[in-house]
């Protein structure tokens, strides 16, 4: 419900959730939405529903404790598996340990497969280049206005774009973001004032309602090579791998695909474009937090200059140096990044406030609250299973010794020279014989234990 919403809306909502008595589901990929409005988490993984008893933050700070237990109990379950399948590929041809090593097999296919992590931190692995470099001044606009009939949105209000610039739009919904972008890319005109784009500036615009304009019978390749971009199919195919489309999902047909999937081929087309001065306008709605870090890390790797209208403040955060916002008809900037733009606000909010002045209008951040929420630990086998687990492991551990040690013996009773010296031979042959005692004893326990 979030997407396209500005802060104060938002706010509204969560209080409104508060108050609300009925049950509640919120599909969202805002996290300090959903740690303010939720105390049950359900993630969708894999096929499955996996549960979480608490909010967002919760669920994070679980997911990676779940995950340690699960990495461990997966790499144990591997060295379990090598040793066994290292067992019969020794003995399967030896008749005294056939029968064993045709348990350890079926065991084997018994067994339960631990699954290993899934990685979700994706990493880009491709630069989005471009050829042309553009001169110092990307863009000019001076005194602007914008009217809507006789509804007034800009006035006198003048824009100024360096090569370089990493620029961040913010503010209220209604107060005229699409607008600006609109007029710096051209599509508009302005009712007053003169547009002047820079020497060998290549624009590409990524508008918000830019999904729509994606062909529905298109499959996602298809939409990719007809995007006018010089690249053949394995080179944006790999565009396509950074967008997490991978093998056959890049055949897929746009009009199946979700909301965030479709965001990702939009961003994908307009960051091929070899553009050097890109114009984003709310590029993260519909994201997910993996894909949210994809675009992230390629606006930090790309050289150009670029405007992006977000009210994501981790996104604003992480990729620009400058921010830009709407204050009394007129285009404002704040030259640092958004964590300091916020503390400037506050400051500059406070000394209205001492002065007995009105505060300014400008977008003012939710104070975040904390919330915290007590939570069930998450149910995972009981602990006899787990005891046997364990008990499991140390035999494994305990054959693989005993096996080694039987390799020497073997080795030295193979020796011509060990017949010559008695009290030796008498030596390693009691010793061989209490080692296949006892792991036949083993290899036993081993078998209840591993049909448990
Ligand atoms: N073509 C148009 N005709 C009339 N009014 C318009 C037109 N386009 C925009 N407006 C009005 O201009 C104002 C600014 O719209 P704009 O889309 O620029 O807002 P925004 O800051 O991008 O908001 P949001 O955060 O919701 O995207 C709004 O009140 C809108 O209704
Ligand atoms: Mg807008």
């Amino acid at each position: 419900p979030t997407n396209h919403l500005d802060l104060p809306s938002i706010k509204w909502i969560e209080n409104y959730l508060a108050d609300y008595e009925g049950a509640v589901i919120i599909v969202s990929h805002d996290r300090e939405f959903l740690d303010r409005t939720t105390n049950t988490t359900v993630e969708v993984l894999g096929g499955k529903l996996v549960p979480y008893a608490g909010n967002y933050t919760y669920y994070l700070e679980e997911k990676e404790e779940r995950n340690l237990i699960q990495k461990g109990a997966f790499e144990n379950q591997q060295s379990q598996i090598r040793a066994a399948e290292r067992f019969i590929e020794r003995f399967k041809a030896k008749a005294s340990k056939a029968k064993q090593a045709q348990s350890r097999v079926k065991a084997l296919d018994k067994l339960e497969r631990i699954e290993d992590v899934a990685q979700d931190a994706a990493k880009i692995n491709m630069k989005f280049t471009f050829k042309v470099e553009p001169g110092r001044h990307v863009l000019r606009m001076e005194h602007v206005t914008k009217k809507y009939d006789q509804k007034l949105i800009f006035r006198d209000t003048n824009v100024h774009i360096e090569r370089g610039d990493k620029i961040a739009l913010i503010g209220a919904n209604g107060k005229g973001k699409s607008t600006l972008m609109r007029l710096v890319a051209g599509t508009e005109n302005p009712t007053e004032g003169k547009h002047q784009l820079g020497h060998n500036v290549i624009m590409s615009f990524y508008a918000q309602h830019q999904l729509e304009s994606l062909t529905l019978d298109n499959e996602i390749l298809q939409e990719m090579s007809e995007a006018g971009s010089k690249r053949n199919d394995m080179e944006l195919r790999s565009v396509l791998g950074s967008f997490l489309f991978t093998g056959e999902e890049v055949f897929k047909k746009i009009k199946v695909l979700s909301g965030g999937e479709k965001s990702r081929v939009a961003l994908a087309k307009t960051l091929i474009s070899e553009a050097n001065f890109l114009l984003l306008d709310e590029p993260t709605n519909h994201l997910d937090m993996v894909s949210v870090n994809i675009l992230i890390q390629a606006l930090e790797q790309y050289e150009g200059t670029f405007i992006v209208i977000s009210h994501d403040r981790f996104f604003v955060e992480n990729v620009a140096t400058k921010i830009w916002y709407i204050e009394d008809f007129q285009l404002k900037e704040y030259p640092g990044t958004y964590a300091e733009y916020e503390q400037w606000q506050e400051d500059r909010e406070k000394a209205a406030k001492k002065a007995g002045l009105p505060s300014p209008s400008a977008p003012k951040p939710q104070p975040k609250e904390e919330k915290k929420v007590e939570a069930a630990p998450a149910k995972t086998s009981s602990p006899d299973q787990k005891k046997a687990l364990r008990e499991l492991a140390e035999v494994e551990a305990n054959i693989d010794k005993l096996e080694k040690e039987m390799a020497i013996y073997e080795k030295q009773l193979a020796d011509p020279k060990i017949y010559q010296n008695t009290s030796q031979l008498k030596d390693t042959t009691v010793k061989f014989e209490q080692t296949k005692k006892e792991l036949v004893k083993l290899n036993d326990r081993w078998e209840m234990l591993a049909e448990m």
